[in-house]
């Protein structure tokens, strides 16, 4: 009942925002139940367009921006502001304050245009809106507002400072992620997912990898992305039948194999992610050796054994890790990874083993490193000085070299993207993961024995 009153209140197209109509007004969601879904949009028997949203229970929470508006914030989209490109399409950083609306917080945002040339389209963009714009929770990417102008699709997110988990973790030329930082990006990560499984009306995120996940300054982890997020099977069902959609070496075996979809899908990817994590490798990579191109794959047998759990572990690393927690998150991603929808743990085990690692201190001290003590001669002080500015000069050259080759090496991986993103849209429905495929034939996965971690 309480959800036709909301839905009366949409009005029936898009439309250019005004700075008054935009104004977010207080949420009148009480509880999670009354979140609309996708499908009560879409149902041919409501009186909604989808189309408008502003002002219904999304719109309150969400601010409506023009065009011409996120022209100003975003420079115009300028390459100088440009972040990164998905599949949904570029996305730039600009910055709001109340001179763009009345009252509203000065922060940096990025905008995420969707390319109106590529496979993702109102849909995607809608479904971003319609979970994002009701969901709130510390580990999910704030969406602060979308525009909706003609055949334009834009989302307005808070900047994460440090990008994705996927930048961080496998840009080449930069300062490896320690392994508490790891832990406290698994634990948020894993929060984010626990949160959307325990809602009463169920959100799975079906897209669960790195580059969705970003990061604070602080290295919080936060969800992005809820393109392709659907509401849990209801009532006595087990499982939403769909489209296989999703992103390869992420998806779980048996949604790939039949279109079932659990919130167990979601803990399988979580696994995934968790190895790449440990290893630094990532979910699937065409330039390693056959054998070793599925992540899952190469690692699983690693995973089972705690004796070999070392020989899993990021090179980069270099050693400075908890043994103890290694292996703990190792039988964890095993139990993630397993074939029997049953020996996965639920996300909320997931959290309460994972927080018991981050206190863990058995991790070896980093190399021994001397400092030159300062001296005091004044001869020697101009000369330390002239050191100290080579030193810099020297310092700031290697940091722009690395910083240039970062920005070479992001663009190599933004085409490939391009090109792999194009791939995976267009074989989306029912890709065939054929290494996934062999080990689903061969379910010899049984509980873990956590004695042995
Ligand atoms: N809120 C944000 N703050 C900072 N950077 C962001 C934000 N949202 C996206 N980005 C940057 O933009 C890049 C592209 O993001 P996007 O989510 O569109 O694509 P993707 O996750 O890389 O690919 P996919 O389409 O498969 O999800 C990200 O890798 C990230 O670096
Ligand atoms: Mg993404």
């Amino acid at each position: 009942m309480a959800l036709k009153v909301i839905f009366r209140t949409i009005l029936p197209s898009c439309f250019k925002a005004n700075a008054s109509a935009s104004e977010p007004k207080k949420s009148q969601v009480s509880n999670s139940s009354q979140r609309i879904s996708l499908s009560d949009l879409s149902n041919p028997g409501s009186p909604l367009s989808v189309n408008d949203l502003s002002n219904s229970v999304i719109g309150s929470n969400l601010h409506v921006f023009t065009l011409s508006e996120l022209k100003v914030i975003t420079q115009n989209f300028s390459s100088s502001n440009y972040l990164g490109e998905g599949g949904f399409g570029p996305v730039h950083k600009g910055f709001i304050d109340d001179t763009t609306r009345p009252g509203l917080e000065a922060q940096p945002v990025a905008v995420k245009l969707l390319d109106l040339d590529g496979s993702q389209g109102h849909k995607e963009w809608l479904t971003e809106v319609i979970f994002l714009g009701q969901l709130r929770h510390p580990h999910l990417v704030k969406l602060i507002g979308y525009c909706c102008e003609d055949e334009h699709r834009l989302l307005v997110y808070k900047y994460m400072a440090r990008g994705s988990l996927e930048n961080q973790l496998f840009r080449r030329y930069s300062n490896s992620l320690p392994w508490s930082t790891r832990v406290k990006i698994a634990v948020g990560a894993a929060k984010g997912l626990a949160f959307l499984h325990g809602e009463e009306k169920q959100v799975i995120y079906r897209d669960f990898k790195a580059s969705n996940i970003l990061l604070d300054s602080d290295y919080t982890a936060k969800l992005s992305d809820f393109g392709l997020a659907k509401d849990g099977p209801e009532g006595d069902k087990t499982h939403v039948t769909t489209r296989v959609m999703g992103t390869q070496g992420y998806a779980a075996p048996e949604y790939i194999m039949t279109g079932h979809l659990t919130a167990m899908s979601d803990v399988y990817s979580f696994g995934v992610v968790l190895l790449e994590l440990l290893t630094g490798r990532r979910a699937m990579d065409k330039n390693r050796p056959s054998r070793e191109q599925s992540l899952v794959e190469w690692a699983r047998p690693l995973l089972k054994d705690p004796q070999k759990v070392d020989r899993l572990m990021d090179p980069r690393l270099e050693g400075q890790y908890s043994m103890k927690g290694a292996k703990k998150a190792a039988a964890l991603a095993y139990q993630c990874l397993s074939h029997n929808l049953q020996s996965r743990p639920t996300m909320s085990n997931v959290v309460e083993i994972l927080e018991l690692l981050v206190d863990l201190t058995d991790i070896p001290v980093g190399p021994f490193v001397y400092i030159v003590p300062n001296g005091c001669e004044k001869g020697k002080r101009n000369k330390d000085k002239e050191n100290e500015k080579e030193s810099n000069k020297n310092e700031n050259g290697k940091q722009c070299k690395e910083n240039e080759a970062e920005k070479k090496e992001d663009g190599h991986r933004r085409r490939q993207k391009g090109l792999r993103h194009r791939y995976q849209l267009r074989s989306r429905a029912v890709y065939s993961d054929t290494a996934l495929y062999r080990t689903l034939k061969n379910p010899s996965q049984g509980g873990i024995n956590w004695k042995n971690y």
